[in-house]
């Protein structure tokens, strides 16, 4: 629990537009007001990011969410089986919703999420309104699981960063888009497709992109660390540093010794990070299984190894 103070300090730099890096139980969110263009513009333009990619609005709790939203049954559904947790729901905008268009990018969707976190929850409460939060690093680079990470990375473009030690889950959250006739899964994360199809009763329909995750010219570069990754790799080659998996895996970046895909996750982005602090040029990974959160972990491993833009 951090000091009243401390919350108070990101609320009141929260309401005059800046920017603040919060813990969620996934990364760390760099947070702005959702509800003031000028705040969500400053947001996109310190992440250097392109603002034709739309950003989750976080509120403290579900009844929030359905007064910025259009629910349909099954989003509800969804929001009340997995909320506070690592999903991330896209629905039409609520006719008079507050939320900056530019939040939207443009269409006419927002997506919503209510983070499973003590520190996030009441940031939240206390500034009782929805908070943009893109994960906390410069778009395109590994995303941050510690406060360390977060100012390594963005600096003085925060005006606070709240510590609350290392995100648990360690992968963003999964979005789940309810634009179309049947839900659909625009990107794997924190929650396995499977629990959430439990809940549905039925099969998650996937994006059309993510169809083609093996052709690399569709593949956007994004969570890239500095050193190149080899994937699928049951050894390393000479002068590269491996990532492992498993109980024949047992170096000291060993994603998860007994092969346990959820204490994987909560380790990747952090490892990631720490490869890139030693300065190593190329990272050999372990296979990866597919399952639970086997998927989020390969979905962020390819992007992360696919061909980066030039700069
Ligand atoms: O776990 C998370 O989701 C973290 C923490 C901080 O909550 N946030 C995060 O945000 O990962 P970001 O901006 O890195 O990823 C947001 C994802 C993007 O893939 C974006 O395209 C998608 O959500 N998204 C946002 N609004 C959308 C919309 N209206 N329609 C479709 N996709 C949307
Ligand atoms: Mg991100």
């Amino acid at each position: 629990m951090k000091s009243p103070t401390e919350i108070n300090v990101a609320v009141e730099a929260l309401k005059k537009g800046e920017l603040v890096a919060f813990p969620t139980e996934t990364v760390y969110g760099l947070g702005a007001d959702a509800t003031s263009d000028q705040a969500v513009a400053r947001l996109f333009a310190a992440k250097g990011r392109p603002s034709i990619n739309p950003l989750i609005s976080h509120v403290c709790n579900a009844q929030a969410a359905f007064a910025l939203g259009m629910f349909s049954v099954d989003a509800k559904k969804l929001a009340e089986a997995f909320w506070p947790g690592p999903l991330t729901i896209v629905v039409p905008r609520a006719p008079r919703c507050p939320i900056s268009l530019l939040a939207s990018a443009g269409l006419s969707s927002i997506a919503l999420r209510v983070p499973d976190h003590p520190l996030a929850l009441e940031l939240l409460r206390a500034v009782n309104r929805p908070i943009v939060a893109p994960s906390a690093n410069l778009s395109g680079r590994t995303s941050p699981t510690t406060a360390a990470h977060v100012k390594r990375g963005l600096g003085k473009k925060v005006a606070v960063v709240l510590d609350g030690g290392p995100c648990t889950v360690g992968v963003e959250s999964t979005v789940v888009s309810f634009m179309n006739e049947r839900a659909t899964m625009l990107r794997p994360g924190g929650l396995s497709r499977n629990e959430i199809e439990q809940v549905l009763g039925h099969d998650l329909d996937v994006e059309a992109d993510s169809k083609r995750p093996h052709s690399p010219g569709q593949m956007e570069s994004h969570y890239a660390p500095h050193a190149l990754l080899r994937l699928d790799a049951t050894s390393p080659r000479k002068g590269e540093s491996y990532l492992g998996f498993g109980s024949h895996d047992n170096g000291p970046y060993t994603l998860s010794e007994r092969g346990d895909v959820v204490e994987a996750a909560a380790n990747l982005f952090r490892m990631l990070h720490e490869l890139d602090g030693l300065g190593v040029k190329a990272i050999a990974v372990a296979p990866i299984p597919h399952d639970g959160l086997g998927e989020a972990i390969n979905d962020r491993l390819r992007r992360a190894a696919a061909p980066r833009p030039k700069t």
